[in-house]
């Protein structure tokens, strides 16, 4: 395993953080989990009574057609098994449990679009949408186990387009739309989907970016046989290519569905949804989720993380395309019967107020964002006094929220004080498309915090810290971090590849844990846990998941023109991490003008082959990569050099030290 990535400067400002943060007294005493006593309770039940405690909230907290009988199986581990004789309906739970209570005429979704306008739908209205929809996507022959492919814009029809799949039982794999067509073709494949769902276009930013048309480019790739269906959403008037007998629009779909659908009950483990991510090897993997402990963890971690309340107003910033957006946006608020945003567009538009003046138009209580997101803001705001979050009235806020990568301490401070008004408990969530939900996180009215660190595991969650041989070591001592136990959330498998699935996460030399491929180190004081980054070959940039391995796959795709290319991440202020990809040509290597050319011609090459998110940031050339004599790329090496560090490694063992000087140079 490679060392870390993450940032440096922002892992040693995380070491000597000191500041302390408790919740309120009257924080506390609202509170769902209320004190340090509670929580310490709370994990005491799981240490008692490790199986009986989930079934008790398995019980007390989803609507169960069939009551199981079986908590944990553990009879072919890693591949465990969660309720598995219950049977239940994830779209039942989300909303039929909610229609006929006093809830049903609550706002479930605010929808506010690229351009401002709001639409709102009730739990009543949601249920008459999503039944609608189900009865349409019976009507195109797709039924209980089929895949089907979502490539929607951030929409409530999006939300419907995951429910309605759920409802009937239909494994969804929704792919987010900055995505290529040569990566929409390719989870197609793999995941054989019968159908598509997407929109003629999405807003962003008040400009209109096809969709449609890149579904088409990815089904005339070749290979996409299995899909007869594709259904489009008429996002906005412009019109699009139909294709006579597979395309339907949605009001074509639609016309003369009923608005009533019986959920389709399934087993506990049938697969609720294929969710791709990158990992440190080869293509991207179908992370593959189970109905029943999937949805437990979207309900409880919404009670416990974010202490909703039937009043609050829920917002979480994800696309639909991440976990984060699945499991925050499109199945936990729901499963709580809470009243959430859905935002199309993007924090920068039509200022970069846009999310500070969102939260005082629907005074919203509870926000949850990215780290990437509060940096360019912070930027912004301070360029640009007008886009301050102090011109808005953010005084509805009680809760705040930060996802996917580590928030370093002076992005902390500035959210807690110009966003939460130093009154809202900022949660620290730590947590992968793998984990379902969050596994490592303050509570609110609980944990003091401490800005940088995702704090202590969720109950239930036996997180803990080892060597590479699965041995516990001390706080103070960085490690890998591992989870000990199975907890209902976890991924399954990886979509038709069981054999990476057990290699990837339970390695046989760390005793049987769930690996999650991040380094951390725990406090010696308070035991807290403070992620220090990726260990394996994976990137994030700006919270976004990205392999090494497939942008240089990507790149040397480019057989015309690369031989050779090798990827790392660098620190970056505002994305956390950016990409440096070191590139060999076919030809000799260019200089001034013409590298500055090719190396843009090789970012929209990756943009094209994967996505705009996985353009390199830097781009250097040289005759050749620095290697070992037995032919190995010096990754290390190459890291110092994407730092503009002065090289401390010995290079003694190097066969062509000359290429150092090429490769320091940007381009
Ligand atoms: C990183 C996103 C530090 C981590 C939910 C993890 C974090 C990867 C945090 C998963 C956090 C996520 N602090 N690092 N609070 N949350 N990460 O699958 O490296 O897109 O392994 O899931 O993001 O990314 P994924």
């Amino acid at each position: 395993m490679s060392s870390s990535t993450a940032s440096s400067s922002a892992i040693e400002s995380v070491l000597v953080e000191n500041r302390v943060f408790p919740p309120s007294a009257a924080t506390v005493k609202a509170a769902r989990v209320s004190g340090m006593a509670q929580y310490q309770a709370m994990c005491e039940a799981f240490d008692k009574d490790f199986e009986g405690t989930w079934a008790r909230l398995a019980r007390e907290n989803l609507v169960w057609s069939k009551p199981f009988t079986k908590t944990l199986s553990q009879g072919s581990k890693p591949f465990y098994k969660w309720f598995e004789d219950g049977e239940l309906n994830a779209s039942a739970n989300c909303l039929d449990k909610h229609v006929g209570t006093p809830i049903e005429n609550k706002t479930a979704i605010i929808f506010e679009a690229d351009d401002g306008a709001v639409t709102k739908v009730s739990y009543k209205e949601l249920l008459a949408k999503v039944s609608q929809f189900a009865n349409a996507l019976k009507a195109q022959g797709i039924k209980k186990g089929d895949r089907v492919l979502i490539y929607m814009p951030m929409t409530i029809e999006g939300v419907v387009a995951m429910q309605a799949c759920a409802r009937i039982g239909a494994t969804h794999s929704v792919v987010f739309g900055g995505f290529s067509a040569k990566s929409l073709q390719e989870r197609i494949i793999d995941a054989g989907a019968v159908a598509v769902i997407t929109a003629n276009y999405q807003m962003r930013g008040g400009r209109e970016l096809p969709l449609k048309a890149i579904v088409d480019e990815a089904l005339g790739m070749g290979g996409c046989d299995s899909i007869k269906t594709v259904l489009v959403y008429q996002r906005t008037a412009t019109a699009c290519n139909m294709v006579a007998g597979r395309d339907k629009t949605f009001t074509e779909a639609l016309a003369g569905q009923s608005t009533v659908c019986k959920p389709e009950q399934v087993g506990a483990e049938h697969p609720l949804f294929i969710l791709y991510t990158s990992g440190s090897t080869g293509k991207p993997k179908g992370v593959q989720h189970a109905t029943g402990g999937y949805l437990l963890w979207a309900r409880l971690t919404m009670d416990w993380t974010f202490d909703l309340q039937p009043n609050d107003i829920f917002w979480c910033t994800a696309d639909i395309g991440w976990i984060t957006g699945h499991t925050y946006v499109a199945y936990g608020p729901l499963a709580a019967g809470g009243t959430q945003i859905v935002f199309e567009g993007v924090p920068t538009y039509p200022n970069a107020g846009r999310f500070w003046q969102m939260i005082e138009k629907h005074k919203a209580t509870i926000f949850y964002t990215a780290p990437t997101a509060i940096r360019s803001l912070i930027k912004a705001a301070e360029a640009d006094e007008k886009v301050h979050p102090a011109r808005s009235n953010l005084s509805s806020l009680r809760i705040l929220g930060s996802v996917g990568e580590p928030i370093n301490p002076e992005a902390w401070m500035w959210y807690h004080k110009h966003v939460g008004g130093e009154r809202c408990p900022i949660v620290d969530t730590f947590w992968q498309t793998e984990t379902g939900g969050h596994v490592i996180t303050p509570l609110p009215g609980a944990t003091p915090l401490v800005p940088g660190s995702c704090t202590l595991p969720l109950p239930g969650i036996s997180a803990a810290i080892v060597d590479e041989m699965g041995n516990d070591i001390p706080n103070g001592t960085g490690g890998i971090l591992v989870i000990k136990k199975p907890w209902p959330s976890m991924i399954r498998t990886i979509w038709g590849d069981p054999e990476r699935f057990k290699k990837s996460y339970f390695p046989e030399e760390l005793k049987g844990y769930y690996l999650a491929g991040d380094g951390a180190v725990r406090s010696a004081d308070r035991g807290y846990f403070r992620i220090t980054g990726r260990i394996d070959d994976v990137l994030n940039v700006s919270g976004h998941r990205l392999g090494t391995m497939e942008i240089e796959s990507a790149l040397v795709s480019k057989t015309d023109l690369v031989a050779e290319a090798a990827v790392v991440g660098r620190p970056d202020d505002l994305t956390g991490e950016a990409i440096c990809a070191f590139v060999v040509l076919k030809r000799s290597r260019p200089t001034g003008e013409e590298a500055k050319q090719i190396a843009n011609e090789l970012r929209n090459w990756v943009a094209k082959e994967i996505g705009p998110i996985a353009k390199p940031k830097d781009i250097r050339f040289g005759d050749n990569l620095p290697k070992t004599r037995s032919g190995k790329i010096m990754r290390r090496l190459l890291r110092s050099l994407a730092k503009g560090e002065a090289i401390t490694q010995d290079i003694t063992t190097l066969e062509n030290p000359a290429v150092l000087d090429q490769l320091a140079q940007t381009n």
